[in-house]
């Protein structure tokens, strides 16, 4: 800490001592307001030159956390991808240096909330404030977007990435910001799961929930029960070979969100959406149907038997291995669509599982379905498809997750040509993704009972990343903007505008996108 309170001292001196030596450049105008960026920051003020971004900048990072230095390193590596320059964290200053990037831990009480972030561009200095690491990594992200694709190579004799100046304030929101992949309806690779989380670090999310298990599928090695994966992971819709992640991939892919500040919430779906777990051990089967393994899409037909003791057991061992594999608070356990269990049924045993999931120290989440058991107000309802039950919910004290099928669900089509999806809530296009409020969705829900926002993508489709991006980009991105940034500030037009502007990105980082004409999309 003394040691890299020093570093930085000796590199502010340089950095003024330099002054009088250094060239000045000549910086075009630049107007930091009409950066594209998404979503857009609470306030912006610009100042109308730049910091010259190349080979003599150096990033620092402040704090007793170390989890900053690891923010710093995360942005020097893109830093490096975007532009190939090579910036040092926390190096030494033997090589002069010009300009500094300073990641800085500050206590601000303008910083109100633990992912808020204040970031001030001069001509020398790039300052980010942040309370925690969080906060420093989505400022960075900020950053990333700020960074030009292309270097100016005739302001001076060498490369430079023209930043424009001036200050962002700004904080989410909503604490909760998500998206959901099926990996069950198909099953997608630990790299392809990766490349999405990529992609929502870069819009600011920082929640991840992954359907792990569904009728056609089981997706998660439990060490106690294999069979689940050995039966239960070799089927997925339309027949192909299904697969599953084994417990050392699941721990990769939480610590690989983790590094993002994205937790992940891992939902084994019951007592419904069952039937690849009965297929496994056939006495789980509540349906009193033969049980065989289904790779269709229909859905309501499978049940858990919930007046068995053993189902509970059973629950008990695959709850608590997920549980101690995931660091996240949170615990999904489904409950949609339970349409072959019992009313009195279903209720009891939404009750019993949300007690196995509160013994294994997680909070439960559980589809609007789940209002209509005595849930604790600790427990949350995703609203999908009933905003009585998600006001029911919020009544008793439980906070809500916001995703209408009919405006959130990323696998629905944008319009009756394109290509992947479904439409039995709707055509989605991409403006009326982004054209309305998740504050005022349901009417009569206070906004202090809503967690957050989350687009859910159901796998029924599409079976690989680039037909996934097809339905996820760009309507993603708008969901980005509506969990972070306030309602107040957006508009179509102004959006669109910016969501053109993301091709780059886009195109840099291979992400497919459905190219739709309500948007103007920038040209190489
Ligand atoms: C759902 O779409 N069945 C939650």
């Amino acid at each position: 800490m003394i040691y890299r309170s020093i570093l930085l001292f000796v590199a502010v001196i340089c950095l003024a001592s330099c002054q009088d030596k250094k060239e000045e450049i000549n910086f075009p105008k630049t107007d930091l307001a009409k950066a594209p960026l998404i979503p857009k920051p609470i306030k912006t003020i610009s100042t109308g030159s730049a910091f010259g971004l190349d080979a003599n900048t150096v990033i620092y990072t402040s704090g007793t956390d170390s989890e900053f230095e690891k923010v710093g390193v995360f942005l020097s590596e893109h830093i490096k991808k975007k532009t190939g320059l090579d910036i040092g964290v926390n190096s030494s200053t033997e090589n002069q240096s010009d300009r500094l990037i300073y990641i800085n831990q500050s206590d601000s009480v303008a910083l109100d909330n633990p992912e808020s972030y204040q970031l001030y561009i001069k001509k020398d200095s790039i300052f980010l404030n942040a309370k925690t690491a969080a906060g420093a990594f989505r400022g960075i992200q900020t950053l990333r977007q700020l960074i030009p694709e292309t270097s100016n190579d005739t302001l001076t004799d060498h490369p430079l990435w023209v930043i424009p100046t001036g200050k962002i304030l700004d904080g989410p929101k909503f604490g909760y910001r998500g998206s959901m992949l099926d990996v069950a309806r198909h099953f997608f690779t630990v790299e392809e799961v990766k490349k999405y989380i990529d992609a929502l670090a870069y819009y600011k999310f920082n929640v991840l929930h992954l359907h792990l298990s569904d009728d056609q599928g089981w997706r998660i090695e439990i060490k106690s029960w294999p069979k689940l994966t050995e039966v239960g992971g070799a089927t997925e819709v339309g027949g192909g070979k299904g697969g599953f992640y084994t417990q050392e991939q699941y721990k990769d892919l939480v610590a690989y969100a983790a590094d993002r500040h994205i937790t992940i919430v891992p939902e084994i779906d019951m007592p419904g959406h069952t039937n690849a777990a009965s297929v496994s051990y056939p006495f789980l089967n509540g349906n009193g149907k033969e049980i065989k393994p289904y790779t269709g899409t229909r859905v309501g037909f499978s049940t858990f038997d919930a007046r068995k003791d053993t189902v509970y057991s059973f629950l008990d061992d695959v709850i608590g291995e997920i549980a101690a594999m995931t660091p996240g608070p949170y615990f999904h356990i489904g409950g949609d669509e339970s349409h072959v269990t019992k009313k009195s049924d279903y209720i009891h045993f939404v009750e019993k599982v949300e007690k196995i999931v509160q013994k294994h120290g997680k909070r439960m989440i559980g589809w609007n379905e789940i209002a209509q058991a005595n849930i604790s107000s600790n427990s949350i309802a995703q609203l999908w498809n009933e905003p009585k039950n998600a006001l029911k919910a919020a009544e008793n004290g439980s906070k809500i997750i916001i995703s209408p099928a009919k405006k959130a669900y990323l696998d629905m089509q944008y319009d009756s040509i394109s290509e992947y999806g479904l439409h039995w809530a709707g055509y989605i296009p991409v403006d009326v993704g982004y054209k309305w409020n998740p504050e005022t969705y349901v009417e009569g829900l206070p906004k202090e009972s809503i967690l957050g926002i989350e687009a859910p993508l159901w796998s029924e489709t599409i079976s690989n990343s680039s037909e996934l991006e097809y339905l996820a980009f760009p309507r993603l991105i708008g969901y980005a903007e509506l969990g972070w940034s306030p309602s107040e500030h957006l508009d179509w037009e102004g959006y669109r505008e910016r969501l053109a502007a993301q091709v780059p990105y886009l195109k840099a980082m291979q992400i497919n996108y459905y190219p739709t004409k309500l948007v103007d999309w920038k040209k190489d």
